[in-house]
C-alpha cells in the first residue's frame, strides 16, 4: 500500500516521502480500517524536524499521522464493537501512528463511529484537534458564564474550543489575524480580537480561564489577565508538577517565574497532553450531529501532495483543519 513516511529528521520538505509499503497486520484487539482521510497536526511536523525526539522515539522510516477516518475492513476476532463496514474515526495511539496511508490498524477500544452526518474528510479533522480541546477546557472545569480567553480560535484546536466553550455556556473572547474575523466570530465567539490592530491583554481582562494555544510569553502573559484564583490551561507551555509527573519526569520542579506567577494570582495551572479516547469521540460525535459543533476544513490534498499539505500546516496559518483526502 502506499503511506507518507518520516525518511529522517529535518526539514519537512525533503524528510517526508510516499513510499510503497506493507499493509499493517492485525493484533489482539485491532480493526483495520480503509483510509478515507486523514488530518495532519503540528505535532506531525515537529516529529519531523526532530522537536520531540526525547519524547517519542522513531524507528525510521515511519508512516505519519494520528488522525483519521475510514471504513472497517478487518478485524481481530477478540473485537465485538465494530462491525466490517462501519464508518469510524480515531486519534490513533503512539504505537498505532501512520494515518497518512491506505490502511491503519487500530485498537478498536480507541475507535468510535464517525458523526453520520459530515464526510469523511470533515470527520478525520476532528479527533486529535477536539479531544485536546475537551479535555484542556474540562481539565479547568469550564461551566456556563466563564469568562475564557482561546488563543488562536482560527487554528484546528481554537476552532474546536470556541464551540465547546459555547455549548458550555462560556463567554469567549479569541484571538485571531484579521483576515480571519469574520468566519471565526461566525463560530460564536462573543469577541474576537484581532491581533494586528488590538492588544487581547487590555481587551480581555479578569477572566475565569485563559487557553494558551500559543507558549512562550502568551503562557506568562495569561495571569496577568486572569482573575484572583483564575485558570490557565496549556497545551504548549511548560508541564505542571502533577502532569510532569505522569509524563515519568521525576525531577521535574516549576520554574520560579512560573511558581511565582501562580502564587501572586492564587491560580490553577495545568499542562494537558493529549490522550486517544474513544468515549470522548462519541460526545463528539453527539455535539456534532446535534449541530453544536461543525468541522472547519482549510484546505484538502490528494495523498500525492502530501508534503505540499504539511509544508502549508507548517506556516502556522492554516485555517480550521488541513485534510489529505485518499478518495
Ligand atoms: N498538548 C497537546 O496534546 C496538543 C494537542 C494539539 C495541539 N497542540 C499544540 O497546540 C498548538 C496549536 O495547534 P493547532 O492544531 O491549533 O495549530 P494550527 O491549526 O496550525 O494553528 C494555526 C492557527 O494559529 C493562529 N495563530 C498563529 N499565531 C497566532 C497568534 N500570535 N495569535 C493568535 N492566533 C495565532 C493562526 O491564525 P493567523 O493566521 O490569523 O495568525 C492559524 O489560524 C500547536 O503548537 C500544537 O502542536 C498540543
Amino acid at each position: 500500500m502506499k503511506a507518507l513516511q518520516i525518511i529522517k529528521y529535518g526539514e519537512i520538505k525533503d524528510s517526508l516521502s510516499i513510499n510503497e509499503v506493507k499493509k499493517p497486520t492485525l493484533k489482539p484487539n485491532d480493526i483495520l480500517v480503509e483510509v478515507k482521510a486523514a488530518s495532519l497536526n503540528p505535532i506531525d511536523y515537529k516529529m519531523v524536524e526532530g522537536k520531540l525526539k526525547e519524547m517519542i522515539s522513531l524507528n525510521l522510516p515511519s508512516t505519519i499521522g494520528f488522525d483519521v477516518s475510514g471504513v472497517v475492513v478487518d478485524k481481530s476476532a477478540d473485537v465485538n464493537n465494530f462491525e466490517i463496514g462501519d464508518e469510524v474515526y480515531s486519534r490513533v495511539p503512539q504505537e498505532q501512528m501512520g494515518t497518512v496511508a491506505e490502511f491503519v490498524s487500530i485498537k478498536s477500544n480507541l475507535v468510535a463511529k464517525k458523526p453520520s452526518n459530515i464526510s469523511f474528510e470533515e470527520a478525520a479533522g476532528l479527533p486529535l484537534a477536539g479531544l485536546t480541546a475537551i479535555q484542556a477546557l474540562d481539565r479547568v472545569g469550564i461551566k456556563e458564564n466563564d469568562r475564557i480567553l482561546i488563543h488562536a480560535g482560527s487554528g484546528g484546536v481554537g476552532s474546536f474550543a470556541i464551540q465547546y466553550a459555547k455549548a458550555k455556556g462560556a463567554i469567549v473572547y479569541t484571538t485571531t489575524s484579521s483576515k480571519n474575523v469574520d468566519w471565526v466570530k461566525a463560530l460564536g465567539a462573543d469577541r474576537v480580537i484581532d491581533y494586528k490592530t488590538e492588544d487581547y491583554k487590555e481587551v480581555a481582562q479578569n477572566l475565569d480561564i485563559v487557553f494558551d494555544t500559543l507558549g512562550d510569553d502568551y503562557t506568562f502573559d495569561a495571569f496577568k489577565i486572569i482573575k484572583e484564583g483564575g485558570k490557565v490551561t496549556t497545551i504548549v507551555g511548560p508541564p505542571d508538577e502533577e502532569t510532569a509527573k505522569q509524563m515519568g519526569m521525576k525531577e521535574y520542579k516549576l520554574s520560579e517565574k512560573l511558581a511565582r506567577l501562580i502564587k501572586e494570582k492564587d491560580a490553577i495551572y495545568k499542562l494537558t497532553w493529549m490522550q486517544p479516547n474513544a468515549e470522548q469521540l462519541k460526545t463528539i460525535s453527539k455535539m456534532v450531529e446535534n449541530g453544536d459543533i461543525q468541522p472547519i476544513i482549510d484546505l484538502i490534498y490528494p495523498l500525492e501532495d502530501g508534503v505540499d499539505a504539511y509544508l502549508y500546516l507548517a506556516t502556522g496559518k492554516a485555517k480550521g483543519k488541513v485534510i489529505i483526502s485518499m478518495s
